[in-house]
């Protein structure tokens, strides 16, 4: 098997807040193949963007820091690599899209200075003209429509599906191996949001990268993404192939989720959502930092006594819960008690 283009292991992140320090990316450690698309859910807060703000190398240095863990792009640690040599790799290897924008356009540059400036900084020895052909081929490829006259316009005369479709042109403008997009559909009208998705998967197929997707639509994993990472309250809790992941959860947490989704495999049946909120960062509870929530725990002593680690539950699949071999039927009978219930 080649090696993956991006291998995290053990990325721990603290964040230091008035109140205290937050972990808020806790051990984690993934790959990603070269060409595939990684999905990651899970519910708001729990360490998404902060994980890969962490591996990009784009933490606010001020109050959050890596404090274990590494990050290996093409077999390197870039974990402490210098600002500038990340800055570059930026440009260049990784491309970046987020949920505003906004974070990335520079607001009073033209969209067209601003793609031949990402076109121009990594191939030295283009001409202007080249470079700004370039840029129109660029927004062309993402359905910008009369690309040439819109490379004079500013951001702010882009609508927000537009600007995103800028946003996409630039983080491909020099074929990255990787492309990370957080969110990059959830500040938007939902009647643009599956084109975006779209631009997305051409963007990839163009560059060949790898695609890293945070979405909390699972429907959009299910559809767009080869594996998938569930995260919880700073944790991986569970991994794998996104079929097997969606059609037999090893991880109580997993089943919430889809639960909001219709079902997958069976006839529209939806399960209960999951109880309660997560945990905020500053008390995680001790143990499995799900057991508060958890429907099946039951409350047994090791749930909220020791913490599960990740391991392996067979197929390229991984679970961090204790009884993660008691998940398949514990679901089963839940949906059957629904069908009983309605
Ligand atoms: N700027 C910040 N200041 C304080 N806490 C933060 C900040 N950004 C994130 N956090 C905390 O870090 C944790 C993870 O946040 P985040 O990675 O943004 O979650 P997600 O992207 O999954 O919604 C949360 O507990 C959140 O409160
Ligand atoms: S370890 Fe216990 S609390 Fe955590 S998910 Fe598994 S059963 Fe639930
Ligand atoms: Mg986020």
């Amino acid at each position: 098997m080649p090696d993956p283009i991006l291998k995290v292991s053990g990325l721990t992140t603290d964040i230091s807040t008035p109140y205290g320090v937050i972990r808020a990316a806790r051990d984690i450690s993934f790959h990603l193949d070269r060409g595939e698309t990684l999905g990651i859910v899970g519910e708001s807060g729990s360490g998404k963007t902060i994980s890969v703000l962490s591996v990009l190398g784009l933490l606010p240095s001020r109050y959050a820091q890596i404090t274990r863990g590494t990050v290996e792009f093409n077999g390197q640690d870039i974990t402490k690599a210098s600002k500038r040599k990340l800055r570059k790799l930026r440009g260049k290897e990784l491309g970046v899209v987020f949920q505003d924008p906004m974070t990335s356009l520079n607001p009073v540059v033209t969209i067209g200075t601003q793609l031949i400036e990402a076109v121009e900084a990594h191939v030295g020895d283009m001409t202007t003209e080249e470079a700004k052909a370039r840029a129109v081929e660029l927004l062309s490829m993402v359905g910008v429509p009369d690309a040439v006259q819109r490379l004079d316009q500013f951001p702010h005369e882009f609508s927000g599906g537009m600007k995103q479709r800028a946003m996409i042109a630039m983080a491909i403008a020099n074929r990255p191996e990787v492309l990370i997009a957080d969110e990059p559909t959830t500040a938007l009208d939902v009647t643009i949001q599956a084109q975006i998705l779209e631009v997305l998967q051409v963007a990839q197929r163009e560059t060949d990268a790898a695609l890293i997707l945070i979405t909390h639509d699972l429907g959009v994993i299910a559809e767009m993404a080869d594996r998938v990472l569930v995260m919880y309250s700073g944790r991986v809790v569970e991994s794998g192939p996104v079929g097997d992941v969606f059609h037999d959860p090893k991880h109580p947490y997993t089943v919430g989720l889809l639960s909001s989704l219709p079902s997958l495999d069976s006839d529209g049946q939806r399960l209960v959502p999951i109880p309660g909120t997560p945990p905020g960062g500053l008390s995680v509870p001790t143990g499995c930092a799900f057991h508060p929530r958890c429907e099946m725990s039951n409350e047994r002593q090791l749930c909220s006594s020791t913490l599960p680690e990740l391991t392996n539950v067979g197929n390229a699949r991984l679970a961090a819960c204790h009884f993660s071999d008691e998940v398949t039927d514990w679901r089963k009978a839940m949906i059957a008690g629904d069908r009983n219930d309605a």
